[in-house]
């Protein structure tokens, strides 16, 4: 990958992005949101390629990942409009039979497309399947957490704004109601990722983003959940039970004890 080919890409990401604009507020809303969440995993997987001392190829072909890795969300929005995968389609294999149909990753060696559409592909996957390369892996995870990390400012971001200008499809549909499910918050206690089947309100929503801080791979992932204080932010938006201040502690604890581990 070189500059020239990325900006490329990222011209052909503008125009097919853009051909999904709509005169429909609401749904203008949702679009621009991936098109934002966009930009900045790109930006999160320069940081943390940066951070892993990639060399300047590899650095251009990670971004190139976290350009495309929801190109897939476009689609799913304009047949389905959501974002819930359960109830549509998986955005992730979505996203690489758009790319392929359109041929956008023509001017890349085979290694380099194969590379995009794996780790594409296995973005959104609840773990890693074995029988991947280590290179593969190793781009799958970048994308991944510079993915998280994003959702999780927009998940702040959501909450942090009135009713009326939120871009609705970002919760999923859950209800506002000011429970949490048992089994979310033991996955939190375990130390485990929960699953987005077992959500029953945002609440349960909050929950899971702070789960999801478990499966981050890099210590520069975590370093930047500390800088962008992620843990304090959603804390001050779940109820004050004393069950919920141990579990974020925990989850605290242990972001911090990785680091120290790194
Ligand atoms: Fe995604």
């Amino acid at each position: 990958m070189n500059q020239e080919k990325l900006t490329s890409l990222k011209n052909w990401f503008g125009d097919y992005s853009a051909s999904f604009s709509t005169p429909v507020k609401e749904d203008q809303r949702n679009i621009d949101i991936k098109r934002d969440h966009t930009r900045e995993v790109c930006l999160n997987t320069l940081r943390i390629a940066r951070d892993l001392r990639m060399n300047g190829e590899d650095t251009l072909l990670a971004e190139a990942i976290g350009l495309f890795h929801d190109v897939g969300r476009f689609r799913q929005y304009q047949t389905y409009k959501t974002f819930d995968d359960s109830i549509s389609v998986n955005h992730a294999t979505l996203g690489a039979s758009v790319l392929l149909e359109n041929n956008a990753l023509r001017d890349l060696p085979q290694q380099e497309r194969d590379l995009i559409i794996h780790s594409v592909t296995l973005h959104n996957v609840f773990s890693l399947p074995e029988g991947f390369d280590m290179r593969t892996l190793l781009f799958a995870r970048l994308v991944r957490d510079a993915d998280k990390l994003d959702i999780l400012r927009v998940v702040i971001e959501y909450f942090g704004q009135a009713a009326g200008n939120r871009a609705e499809a970002v919760a999923l549909g859950l209800p506002d109601s000011p429970g949490y499910s048992p089994e979310v918050l033991a996955c939190l206690a375990r130390g485990e990722m929960a699953r987005k089947s077992d959500l029953t309100t945002l609440n349960d929503f909050k929950l899971l983003q702070l789960a999801w801080l478990y499966d981050l791979n890099f210590a520069s992932s975590l370093r930047m959940v500390l800088e962008r204080q992620y843990i304090d932010k959603l804390a001050e938006m779940l109820p004050g039970t004393d069950e919920i201040k141990q579990a974020v502690e925990l989850v605290r604890a242990y972001v911090n004890g990785r680091l120290r581990a790194s």
